[in-house]
């Protein structure tokens, strides 16, 4: 396959059943190969195979195959040097890399962009020791965070001024291109200057599992907005499969065989300074289905502890649901405090901490507990609501076993009989039915609500001056909104009954917004403005990924539109 002998010569030195064993644990002999589930899909029945006669995998199930080189560069996302060079350590042999010619743009580029970032994760450390870091190390003392961790977790401090970073860097030979490309710097509309993209604030490194630096969170020092500011997406950079920490927790994970799951920087870093290792984080995000394969790879216990507020309650059921989605088992714990994990491991130290891991619920008890708190007196409507609620949760889970026993705990706990309560589960409810671009189930609720003001109230469009169809996500909301634009006057009086003559199938739903209540003490206009502002937020941020995906393709314009969304989004402050 390759000619280049310091190739042949890992190839020689290395078995790719060890090579796998160490991503793949639980792999098992099988006959002459070996199996596991796939850690490339998911799956239950093991269709991956090993076969150390041929020194290859292969999954029968998602089709993905090659040789440990391959291996690696999947599994890790690495190039082909950089898996070589880490196969190369695992086989004991020295390194270099100009043992490689023949790279692909793309992978030189991207190497480049790793070498942009670690150069400024090496600058922000260096910063925040020297004299101008002095209020960044206050403000990391304060917060209890402590030499050694800040040390381990590789934290800095960007220099408040506008581009220090930037002409540190261009001087060590980085093109101002690539800078942009690696999310360190931005280029000003006016002349096209750099300036840095992070600026006074405390920095935190994200690093892939192996320590590599592919972005950075910031923190604010003080109040201001946005508290946290992450890298942009880039080549080398996606949110959805990252997770803050891992580099850090990997062994304690593989150690222990659980996973943490906590919502926060701050509350990872404080985890691991009180000596809970195996905690991680998604990047102020929704855990993703890749974040969850991956886990599956490493941990048998995860537990789930996102903040004590109702958005961090509905982000772990969330979470819940998508590990179940992925055939695994999750527990839900709790501290029983409004502090957050960081502030309630400083408050109260990692034992009581630990305690509240080994208390941890399984997710249908966490969510039958929610109802129950606080709760004497249950109507019969409200069980009937609640049970159909959770059966949502349970229909997600792929265990059988693990279902029945829900099923049956939901009986117990509401004093119904088993028989209705399966009843209830084999004939899903509306929100159940299969996904459908037009149907409005899946309608965001914001741009249903948008809809239903413009409906009582057509003069209301004056505040949607700057929304354009393309602001609204779901298909049939800028149908209506269309068509409720090119309404005459005299239809305007009467926009539920003309809007229904122009679009007959979707009489029941513009019935329905047209005569219930819209839950706001605002005035309409007010309301109205205020949910045109963030239904164009929400359009940012779509346009925003789309760009961003798709970097490498997009033309001049199309950056600088990018370009001119993420400054916007500084501004606003995200999430
Ligand atoms: P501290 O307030 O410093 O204790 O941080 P925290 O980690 O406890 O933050 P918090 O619980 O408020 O938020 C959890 C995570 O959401 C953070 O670690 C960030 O990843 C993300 N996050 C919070 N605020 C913002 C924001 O303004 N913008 C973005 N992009 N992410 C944010
Ligand atoms: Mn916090």
């Amino acid at each position: 396959m390759s000619s280049n002998p310091a190739i042949d010569l890992i190839r020689e030195k290395l078995d790719i059943v060890d090579v796998v064993k160490d991503y793949v644990p639980e792999l098992r002999k099988a006959g002459r190969n070996y199996k596991a589930p796939c850690p490339f899909h998911n799956e239950k029945t093991p269709s991956f195979t090993v076969s150390p006669d041929k020194q290859i995998f292969y999954c029968f199930g998602c089709n993905e195959g090659g040789d440990i080189f391959t291996f690696v560069m999947k599994i890790e996302g690495l190039t082909f040097p950089e898996a070589a060079k880490k196969l190369a350590l695992k086989a004991g042999l020295a390194w270099e890399d100009r043992h490689f010619t023949g790279l692909s743009p793309a992978d030189r580029e991207n190497l480049e962009i790793k070498k942009a970032l670690a150069a400024a994760a090496e600058f922000y450390k260096k910063f925040l020791f020297s004299s101008g870091g002095e209020s960044a190390r206050l403000y990391i003392g304060a917060r209890k965070v402590n030499k050694a961790t800040v040390e381990a977790f590789g934290l800095g401090y960007a220099p408040p001024s506008d581009n220090v970073l930037t002409r540190e860097l261009l001087a060590k030979g980085f093109s101002k291109d690539l800078l942009v490309k690696a999310g360190l710097s931005g280029l000003r509309d006016s002349d096209g200057s750099p300036y840095d993209y992070f600026r006074g604030r405390i920095m935190f490194p994200i690093r892939t599992q192996t320590g590599t630096v592919t972005a950075f969170g910031g923190r604010i020092l003080d109040s201001g907005e946005p508290k946290y500011l992450n890298s942009p997406e880039t080549p080398v950079f996606s949110k959805r499969k990252t997770l803050y920490g891992l580099d850090r927790a990997l062994a304690g994970i593989r150690k222990t065989g659980r996973l943490l799951l906590l919502e926060g920087y701050m509350d990872v870093i404080s985890a691991h300074q009180h000596g809970i290792d195996f905690a991680v984080a998604p990047l102020g995000t929704a855990l993703s289905t890749e974040h969850a394969s991956f886990i599956k790879r490493y941990a048998k216990d995860t537990i789930i502890m996102f903040d004590p507020d109702i958005a961090g309650i509905k982000a772990s059921v969330r979470a819940a649901e998508i590990f179940m989605e992925a055939g695994m088992y999750c527990r839900i714990a709790e501290l029983g405090s409004e502090l957050d994990p960081d502030e309630y491991l400083n408050e109260n130290g990692p034992e009581a901490f630990a305690q509240k891991l080994a208390d941890a619920a399984d997710p249908l008890d966490f969510r039958m507990n929610l109802f129950f708190t606080n709760r004497t007196a249950v109507s019969s409507q409200d069980k009937a609501k609640a049970i159909d609620e959770l059966l949502k949760t349970v229909s997600k889970q792929g265990d059988e076993i693990l279902k029945s026993l829900w099923v049956k705990n939901i009986a117990a706990r509401f004093e119904v009989s088993e028989t209705s309560v399966l009843h209830q589960l084999k004939t899903p409810g509306e929100e159940r039915k299969p996904y459908e671009t037009s149907n409005p189930q899946t309608m965001p609720a914001l741009e249903m609500g948008f809809i239903q003001l413009l409906l009582k109230d057509p003069e209301l469009l004056a505040c949607a001056q700057e929304l354009e169809e393309q602001d609204l996500s779901h298909p049939l909301a800028r149908k209506m909104f269309s068509e409720i634009k090119d309404l005459n006057p005299e239809e305007r009086t009467r926009a539920p009954a003309a809007l229904i003559g122009k679009l007959p199938e979707e009489r029941a739903l513009i019935m329905e917004l047209a005569v219930t209540d819209i839950p706001s003490d605002l005035d309409p206009a007010k309301n109205a403005a205020q949910t045109v502002k963030m239904l164009k937020k929400k359009s940012h941020a779509r346009r925003r990924k789309e760009l961003s995906k798709n970097y490498s393709t997009l033309t001049a314009s199309q950056r600088e539109e990018l370009k001119h969304l993420t400054e916007l989004r500084g501004k606003a402050g995200e999430l």
